[in-house]
């Protein structure tokens, strides 16, 4: 390090680079965080001044690298020092039996072999070289023998480790590690990342792989830095300085020295258990977060990995055990049109039923015109389906070669095909609009989703109620849900009045709501979950967003200029405005929501205890935690408030005796209220 600067400088400075690797790891790699993203954020911008300030402070592993560098012109090649094989694959449990018979046969053994067996990630294989315990090179697979070099963009993966440490201590490992593993995306990250394309009217990616792949290889690594990107090791190449001899327990030193390991591997089982492990992760692909789509058997020992070696193309020791593929064939029987809630068109195909890995799909996204124009698709032709976890199955592609003449080209409608207005594509966008804002397939749509999970969450006022509530004309907006009449609604048919009344209690029961929650209830264009968390944690009241200039919302990081002017627009329309006056009238309270350590209850520690009468204790316990403050079990003399409902329990008497503060609802919502 420089010798001019101040010794308190650079003092800091290690400091907080120690402590950002730390907690780096501690959020991505156990996924266990000790302070909160604003403190995280806080301590980053300290960095980054510090360094702006004192350029020659600049290092290649300082956690400031994650945010990415300036562009490249093109990509390097480098060859791998051991060649980055492929796998062999297996369809059936002959095969493996096959596998396992062919490698006794090799290390002429009649012995048990004893495998470790891993999830087959899809995504994309890159290499991670470090020197010195310092991460200085990252490539791709490349042919296997060449990969391109990618190192600024796989420093923005936090989950890479940019110094080789055990959980915050660096360790100085002397030369060379070599690490292998699969670089992929997240379903529910990649559902949000396409959302975000399509509401930027950029081309959606086709699979979580895709656009692993295409984040990756960007020459700008700042782009690389906003993805979603996430890494499982799984092998390594090159390795002085450890003493390793078996596979699992080089994995297990791996996670030791801050590597994020699958937590899905079944170390040292034999070929009976392997297929029974099969018959369980097939099961539990569905249930992951991401996708996998087979499992890798390894031989464990690293000196019959030796023995065994490999053929040109893939080691003989490690076989893919391939699942059911999540594509299929099946025939477009028709097209429909649907109105989405901000009117947007989206054209559905509609298949002949087809089993994909387990679930039945009769139906799939065409996105808009464009996309069926580009997939050349035509109602009746035989196409490839997909289906990714709970993603909406697409077609991949129109088998052209099975096409018998009668397929029929697709339109899309120049009227709404619900209210017959007028439709509109504006020049710049992939999707076609109805304009008519009472149009009866755009109201059903907004109240859905003022209604979901993540925004006013009712429970019982599902999809279909809502729109046979639209169709008995019971709703015409969302706020007419808190003027929903019980008499009415008991006469609807299949209600009867224990389930009105059971819907009328849990439209109560949601009238407390953070701002957050409110902002992304009301359905503004281009405003999603993450964006309404945004806009609340910066405006901090409804009345503040409400009368926010252009500017000021562009001023807020993560607000772009067509988000800014699609709130303004939303502000300015009067109906708008009556809408929520009639929300708020009907005694819909706005809970304050802040910044974690800035939060009204900054470090506040509470109890809870009795029945609350419009809360869940779920909900106080988010909207505590939301404000910065903590919720324990248990009274102690740590604790700041009691929050007593009716029939409070003993922690009551506890916290008398301890002379706590003991407060109800009423003055807890007090508390937190937004400032009309
Ligand atoms: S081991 C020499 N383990 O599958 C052994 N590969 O078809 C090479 N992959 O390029 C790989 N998950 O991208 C291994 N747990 C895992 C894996 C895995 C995914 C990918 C990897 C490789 C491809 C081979």
């Amino acid at each position: 390090m420089p010798v001019n600067i101040e010794p308190v400088v650079l003092k800091k400075v290690e400091e907080l680079r120690i402590a950002l690797h730390r907690h780096n790891y501690r959020y991505y790699v156990l996924n266990d965080p000790e302070i909160s993203d604003a403190e995280y954020d806080r301590t980053m911008q300290a960095l980054i001044e510090l360094e702006t300030v004192y350029p020659e402070l600049a290092s290649p592993d300082s956690p400031t690298c994650r945010v990415g560098a300036p562009p490249l012109l093109s990509f390097d090649t480098v060859e791998h020092s051991v060649p980055m094989l492929s796998l062999g694959n297996g369809f059936t449990d002959a095969d493996i039996m096959d596998f396992d018979r062919r490698i006794k046969k090799n290390l002429d053994t009649d012995e048990e072999i004893v495998y470790t067996v891993e999830p087959k990630l899809d995504g994309v294989a890159v290499e991670l070289v470090y020197e010195n315990g310092r991460l200085v090179m990252a490539s791709t697979r490349g042919d296997g023998v060449n990969g391109e070099v990618i190192t600024p963009n796989v420093k923005t993966i936090r989950s890479v480790p940019l110094i080789v440490s055990g959980g915050g201590e660096v360790l100085n490992i002397s030369s060379r590690l070599e690490v292998r593993g699969e670089v992929f995306i997240g379903l529910e990250e990649f559902k949000q990342l396409n959302q975000e394309r399509l509401d930027q009217n950029l081309p959606p990616f086709a699979n979580p792989r895709n656009a692993a792949a295409g984040s990756l290889r960007q020459l700008d690594s700042r782009v690389t830095a906003k993805r979603p990107l996430e890494i499982f090791i799984y092998g390594v190449g090159i390795v002085t300085d450890l003493v390793l001899e078996s596979h699992w327990e080089t994995l297990h030193i791996l996670k030791g020295l801050g590597f994020r390991i699958n937590p899905h591997i079944r170390p040292k089982i034999l070929i009976k258990e392997v297929l029974e492990y099969y018959r369980e992760l097939s099961e539990k692909r569905h249930q992951l977060p991401y996708d996998i789509d087979g499992m890798v058997i390894k031989v464990d020992s690293l000196e019959m990995q030796k023995l065994l070696g490999a053929t040109s193309r893939s080691p003989r020791w490690a076989l893919a055990y391939k699942f059911e593929a999540l594509q299929e064939t099946t025939r477009i029987t028709g097209i429909e049109v649907q109105v989405g809630r901000t009117g947007v068109l989206t054209p559905v195909a509609h298949l002949d039923p087809v089993n994909i890995g387990g679930a039945m799909v009769s139906r799939a996204t065409l996105h808009n015109e464009d996309e069926i124009a580009k997939k050349g698709i035509r109602v009746g032709d035989k196409v490839l389906v997909q289906r990714a976890g709970d993603v909406i199955p697409e077609i991949v592609k129109v088998i052209t070669s099975q096409r018998t003449g009668a397929e029929k080209k697709f339109n899309m409608p120049r009227m709404c095909p619900v209210c017959k207005s007028e439709i509109v594509r504006a020049e710049d966008e992939a999707a076609a609009r109805c304009i008519n804002i009472a149009c009866p397939a755009q109201v059903k749509e907004r109240i859905k989703h003022f209604a979901s999970k993540g925004a006013f969450d009712i429970d019982g006022l599902g999809d279909k109620l809502v729109e046979q509530l639209v169709d008995a004309g019971l709703l015409f907006s969302y706020a007419d849900i808190f003027y929903l009449d019980e008499d009415k609604l008991k006469n609807l048919e299949r209600m009867g009045p224990k389930s009105a009344g059971n819907i009328i209690s849990a439209v109560a029961n949601s009238k407390s709501i953070s701002l957050g929650r409110f902002i992304y209830a009301l359905g503004i264009r281009h405003v999603g979950e993450h964006v309404a968390g945004i806009l609340a944690q910066a405006f901090k009241s409804l009345n503040k967003l409400k009368k926010a200039a252009a500017q000021d919302l562009e001023a807020v990081d993560g607000v772009g200029p067509v988000v800014a002017e699609s709130i303004v627009k939303f502000f300015t329309q009067d109906e708008n405005l009556k809408t929520i006056d009639r929300i708020v009238d009907s005694g819909v309270e706005i809970l304050w929501e802040s910044d974690k350590q800035d939060g009204v209850l900054g470090g506040k520690m509470f109890v809870l205890t009795g029945t609350l009468e419009t809360l869940t204790r779920e909900d106080a316990k988010k909207i505590i935690e939301e404000a910065g403050g903590k919720v324990s079990g248990s009274v102690s003399g740590k604790t700041d408030y009691l929050l007593a409902g009716t029939s409070p329990g003993s922690k009551l008497n506890r916290a008398k005796e301890l002379g706590i503060n003991i407060i109800d609802e009423a003055t807890f919502k007090k508390m937190m209220i937004d400032d009309w």
